[in-house]
C-alpha cells in the first residue's frame, strides 16, 4: 500500500463532549486543507462510547473529509451473544467503525489478551470486512536479552498464519515496544526500530495493509520515523489526543 496510515487512539479518554469538539475541529481542518491528507490515510480510534457521536460529526464513510477511518480499540471474536462489556465488530461497525484495533500491550498486559485471542479477533474482523490493527511489541527485558524481533514475530505469526494474501492485504500490524508505549515510556530510536521493522518485512513482505511504529510518537520524531525504511505509518496516543496535536502530525507526516 503506497499511502501512509497516520493515526490515534485516544485510549480512555475524552468526554463525549470532548470527543465531538475535537471531530468538529478536524472535520474543518480537513475539508479545508486536503494537502494533508495527500498520500496519507488517516485514522481515529476512539472510546466506544464515543464512536457514534464521532461518526456523525464525520458523516458518511464515503463522506468523511481525507477518506477518514474510525476504528474501535477492542472487539469480541464473537457476532453477538452473551459477553457481558463487551462488544462486537458488527456493532463497532455499525457504530462507525473501519478498524478493529487488537492486541494492544495495555490489553495483553491488564486484560488476559493472549496470542489466542487476538488471533479470533483478526478472524473475526476479516469477516466483516474490517481491517484488523494487530499490535505486536516486547517487554524491556526481553529487548536487553536481544529478543525483540522473535518475539514479536511470535505475536504477528499467532495471530496472523494461515492468512490468504487477500486477506493479509487488509491487515495493519503496529510494532509498539511496550518501553516505549506512555508516560513512562521513552521513544524508540531509528537504530533500535530497524531490526524489528527489518523482521516484519522480511515475515511479511508488503502483503500486509502496513506497517506502523508507536510508541511516544511526537512532533520531534515523527519525520525521523516516517522517513525509516519499513516505516509505512505512525500508530499515535499523547500526541494526537487533541486536535491540534493531531492536526500538527498531519502536518508534518504531510511534508515528510
Ligand atoms: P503513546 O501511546 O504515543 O502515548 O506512547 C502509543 C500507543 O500506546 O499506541
Amino acid at each position: 500500500m503506497s499511502c501512509r496510515w497516520i493515526g490515534t487512539s485516544w485510549k480512555m479518554n475524552l468526554t463525549l463532549a470532548e470527543a465531538e469538539a475535537y471531530a468538529q475541529v478536524l472535520q474543518r481542518v480537513l475539508r479545508s486543507r486536503p494537502e494533508l491528507t495527500a498520500g496519507i490515510q488517516p485514522f481515529i480510534i476512539p472510546p466506544a462510547t464515543a464512536l457514534a457521536a464521532v461518526h456523525r460529526v464525520f458523516g458518511d464513510r464515503s463522506q468523511r473529509p481525507g477518506g477518514l477511518k474510525l476504528g474501535v480499540q477492542n472487539a469480541h471474536w464473537e457476532d453477538s451473544g452473551a459477553w457481558t462489556g463487551e462488544i462486537s465488530v458488527p456493532q463497532a461497525l455499525d457504530a462507525g467503525a473501519d478498524i478493529v484495533e487488537i492486541g494492544h500491550s495495555e490489553r495483553r498486559e491488564f486484560f488476559n489478551e493472549t496470542i489466542r485471542t487476538t488471533r479470533l479477533k483478526v478472524l473475526a474482523a476479516l469477516r466483516h470486512g474490517a481491517y484488523p490493527l494487530l499490535c505486536v511489541g516486547e517487554p524491556q527485558e526481553v529487548r536487553e536479552r536481544g529478543q525483540a524481533a522473535p518475539y514479536i514475530l511470535g505475536q504477528a505469526n499467532g495471530a496472523l498464519e494461515g492468512l490468504s494474501p487477500e486477506e493479509l492485504s487488509t491487515v495493519l500490524i503496529a510494532y509498539e515496544p511496550i518501553w516505549a508505549i506512555g508516560a513512562s515510556g521513552r521513544p524508540a530510536t531509528a537504530a533500535e526500530l530497524s531490526e524489528p521493522f527489518e523482521a516484519l518485512r522480511e515475515r511479511f513482505g508488503r502483503h500486509v495493509g502496513a506497517l506502523l511504529y508507536g510508541g511516544s510518537v511526537n512532533p520531534q520524531n515523527a519525520a525521523e520515523l516516517l522517513g525509516m525504511e519499513n516505516v509505512d505509518g505512525l500508530f499515535i496516543g499523547r500526541s494526537a489526543w487533541t486536535a491540534e496535536g493531531f492536526t500538527e502530525l498531519l502536518e508534518l507526516a504531510s511534508a515528510a
